[in-house]
């Protein structure tokens, strides 16, 4: 999370930094600050709040090389002066990750006489950069980057030398060149429209950028050599086009990002790639899928339909437990690593430990540099296109499509053909869903609710999980999602006349079952709505339920991709009739590069 970004060579540092820093914005919305470099002195702004807080003070800068951040707090509060970037002693720095031995680091350089003015584990960078200062910039950063532990992405400025230093270890740092400027910044879209070729910094890698020249080396001081190539299409910036909020453009976005994944898949020949690697190992054993948050919800509910199509044990688990217990992963297991970003630090960690445990590694991500598809084995694109919203919508359904593909690759057979056509068919299914559903009953529905739960069964469970995430992150009305048969095991407790829970069917055998449920909500006083897929759910249930929203059926295993969609509208329509901004809900960013 933050996001950083330099520059050197342009006209006016502080203009291009603002309107990058803009574009960052999506990775953290707690502060902003810039810095220059003028005649040899730096001068840096910075302030609470979104970037358009900085636009006064930043139009008063200009200089010709600078540095920026946007941040999303880990250590030290919101503030003016936990905002980067960090200024002491001719040297500026702005961070994106955590040093986690801060707090030794700022003991000694307290001792040695350094004065801090933040609470951030990040200040202590700018220290150490002055500390080892003896005329030789590289010997300095050198000697700094050593001393730390943790993960840093950093952007530095030093009042001797006119440009700027970028220092990866474990976050993303990206190089562009434009004629005679050099940029770099945390991630493609930031440079987009600035530079014409990029290269992506390697872990242990710092570049040197100053008078239109890179160079680059490692944490020995050994020359790197890095390969520019023209800016990705991929990496292209989103706009709004006339929508009032990227989320309610990305839910419209939800055909064409099934679409493009699929093509996606056939195009980069996923199918072979992956039968291929099953053929080798005899075929796998087991399977484990893991992500966080959405992505988390769509390993789940690729881990039922695996089990259902390839009769081999499949299980979702979160990244960040993952990480942190004996591996199950073996020789024989196929790991799924699904992560929009491919950036999430639990997730590119499960991956690694999973790697090391031997398992096939398989990326599922919408951003094809990112630094999971470095580690992963193969990689299976989604092409859900660049994704603004903090909350992810498009990105879930291009997933949860990719995952479909995946499995039936591994059947193989008549499956992998027939579930090309089966996704064909979804387009239309979720511009149904998009365009018919009438979300705004029960979008008010759940803004005057004091409680929402979600419950489903099967397939409806994920998805349920899902919608209830959705509905949590972007309106902060509380709740939970539930298997439909757990909710009585204790939840039940909650449900009076302020809660309301939404069931989930969309396969008929199961519809009695959650009406079951649903009959046990009533008898509590608690009041109850439906989405369902055409058919499936009871006559009677549908009758007594405050709401309730018919999508067409399908497929069980893409049946997530089209029963989402109503679950999106509502936590969309929810925040807006809260006044709430869908597209940054507080105390959130969209790339968690974080433990
Ligand atoms: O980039 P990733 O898919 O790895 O991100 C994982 C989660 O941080 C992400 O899905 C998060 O839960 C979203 N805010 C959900 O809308």
């Amino acid at each position: 999370m933050c996001g950083i970004i330099g520059c050197t060579g342009v006209k006016c540092a502080s203009e291009i930094l603002y309107k990058g820093l803009e574009d960052l914005e999506y990775r953290g919305y707690d502060s902003a600050g810039i810095a220059v470099l003028e005649g040899g002195r730096i001068t840096a702004v910075k302030k609470k709040g979104r970037v358009y807080a900085l636009k006064r003070a930043a139009e008063q800068l200009c200089g010709t090389s600078g540095i920026g951040h946007t941040r999303w707090a880990t250590h030290g509060r919101p503030s003016d002066e936990n905002a980067h970037p960090h200024t002491y002693g001719g040297f500026s720095v702005v961070h994106n990750g955590i040093i986690e031995n801060y707090a030794e680091l700022k003991e000694e350089l307290i001792a040695e006489g350094h004065t801090f003015s933040s609470q951030t584990d990040s200040e202590v960078v700018v220290h150490l950069l002055s500390k080892y200062y003896r005329g030789d910039l590289k010997e300095a950063v050198l000697a700094a980057v050593r001393r730390l532990k943790g993960a840093f992405a950093l952007c530095i400025l030093c009042s001797r030398y006119e440009g700027f230093v970028a220092v990866k270890y474990r976050n993303p740092i990206i190089v562009g060149a434009g004629g005679e400027a050099l940029y770099a910044a945390s991630d493609m879209p930031a440079l987009a429209g600035l530079a014409e070729s990029v290269a992506v910094l390697r872990d242990g890698q710092i570049a040197f950028a100053s008078d239109g020249k890179i160079s680059f080396c490692n944490f020995s001081g050994e020359p790197e050599s890095l390969t520019f190539s023209p800016v990705p299409a991929a990496a292209r910036g989103a706009r709004l086009c006339g929508f009032p909020h990227y989320m309610i453009k990305e839910i419209n976005e939800i055909p064409a990002a099934v679409k493009n994944t699929v093509h996606a898949f056939t195009d980069d020949k996923c199918f072979s790639v992956i039968s291929r690697a099953a053929k080798k190992r005899g075929g796998f054993k087991d399977i484990l899928l893991c992500g966080c948050g959405t992505a988390y919800h769509s390993a789940l509910a690729a881990a039922y339909f695996a089990e259902d199509i390839l009769g081999v044990p499949a299980r979702a688990e979160t990244a960040g437990e993952f990480r942190y217990r004996k591996s199950a992963a073996g020789a024989g297991t196929l790991f799924v690593a699904v992560s929009q970003s491919g950036e999430t630090a639990d997730t590119v960690e499960a991956a690694r430990a999973a790697k090391e445990a031997g398992a096939f590694v398989l990326a599922v991500t919408n951003v094809p540099y990112s630094a999971l598809t470095g580690i992963a084995d193969a990689v299976v694109p989604v092409r859900a296109g660049t994704e603004v919203c903090v909350a992810a919508t498009k990105s879930y359904c291009g997933q949860v499509a990719a995952l479909a593909l995946v499995i039936a690759s591994l059947k193989g057979g008549s499956v992998y053909p027939r579930m090309i056509e089966e996704l064909k068919d979804i387009e239309s299914k979720c511009a149904a869903a998009i365009s018919d559903c009438g979300v705004e009953a029960a979008a008010r529905a759940c803004a005057s609710s004091s409680g929402v739960y979600f419950i489903g069964r099967g397939i409806d469970y994920p998805v349920a999980l899902e919608g209830s995430l959705k509905l949590k992150e972007v309106s902060y009305v509380p709740g939970e999602g539930y298997p439909a048969g757990e909710l009585k095991h204790g939840t039940i407790a909650l449900i009076d006349g302020g809660t309301l829970t939404v069931a989930m069917i969309t396969d008929r055998k199961l519809g009695e079952k959650t009406a079951s449920a649903v009959e046990q909500i009533y008898s509590r006083g608690g009041r109850a709505a439906v989405v369902c897929a055409s058919g499936c759910a009871p006559k009677t249930l549908l009758e007594r339920a405050e709401f309730f929203i018919e999508v067409p059926s399908c497929k069980s295993c893409l049946s997530p991709i089209v029963s989402v969609i109503p679950l999106q509208l509502i936590a969309y329509r929810t925040a807006v009739i809260l006044g709430r901004d869908p597209d940054k809900p507080r105390n959130l960013a969209k790339s968690v590069t974080v433990e």
